[in-house]
């Protein structure tokens, strides 16, 4: 196959790491899943100081941190903050509530950004994330921005939660979403918007399994 950049971005619950990961392995891709730098660089600060507020200061602890991620064939992606895999702490509503107040900074934008560029090397991958075919990878070959009703992402959300034995108020999570959107797509620098080369998919109506074949269809198209 071709070598090829995938970019998939789009709001929290859109299903983006799922499809992906899922396309990645039936293709023969390497999954990179940015968001939990973020929340990995999120649960360094949250451990240190106990508490983030805005206007935090970041600086001068990046250089500290120290991030890995392996992706298996087995579709499982796991993530390592300074050598202790920390793949399901990341996942907690904790990180969730703070993760904006990082993902604002330009300085760990940076350094998130140029961790990605090099785990890419020189092969095929697909990337998930708000920015990857707008800052990160602005020539990818194909971007894809998956999007869904708020109802639909809260609903995916609180699934994953219960499969992993959480059991969340719902308005809570819907809450948080929205919060999120809000904070997403308003950062001045790597916010979420939807590329001019974008396709968009539209999944409130579409199952996982159909949402992976358009994008595996789009994929071999590229790559014929
Ligand atoms: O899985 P979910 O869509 O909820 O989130 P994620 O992809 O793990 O990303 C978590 C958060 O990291 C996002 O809400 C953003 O604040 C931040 N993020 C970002 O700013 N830029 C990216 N490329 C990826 C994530």
């Amino acid at each position: 196959m071709k070598k090829i950049v995938v970019a998939v971005d789009g709001p929290a619950g859109s299903g983006k790491s799922s499809v992906s990961k899922h396309v990645a392995v039936d293709l023969g891709l390497k999954y990179i899943d940015s968001g939990a730098i973020y929340r990995a660089v999120t649960l360094f600060f949250l451990e240190k100081e106990g508490a983030l507020a805005k206007g935090s200061d970041l600086s001068g602890v990046l250089e500290k941190i120290n991030i890995d991620q392996d992706f298996q064939s087995d579709g499982t992606s796991k993530t390592y903050l300074n050598g202790r895999d920390v793949s399901d702490l990341i996942r907690d509503e904790s990180i969730n509530k703070s993760i904006g107040i990082v993902s604002d900074d330009r300085r760990v934008r940076d350094f998130v950004n140029s961790l990605l560029r090099e785990w890419a090397g020189n092969g095929s991958i697909i990337m998930d994330g708000r920015d990857i075919g707008t800052v990160v990878f602005p020539g990818a070959d194909l971007k894809i921005y998956l999007d869904a009703s708020i109802e639909v992402r809260a609903e995916r959300r609180i699934l994953e939660y219960r499969e992993s034995g959480k059991y969340l108020d719902e308005n809570e999570v819907k809450n948080q979403i929205i919060l999120r959107d809000g904070q997403d797509g308003k950062r001045p620098y790597g916010r979420l918007v939807r590329a001019d080369d974008a396709i968009y998919i539209d999944t409130s109506d579409l199952n996982q399994a159909e949402v992976e074949s358009m994008i595996k269809r789009l994929v071999e198209d590229k790559t014929a």
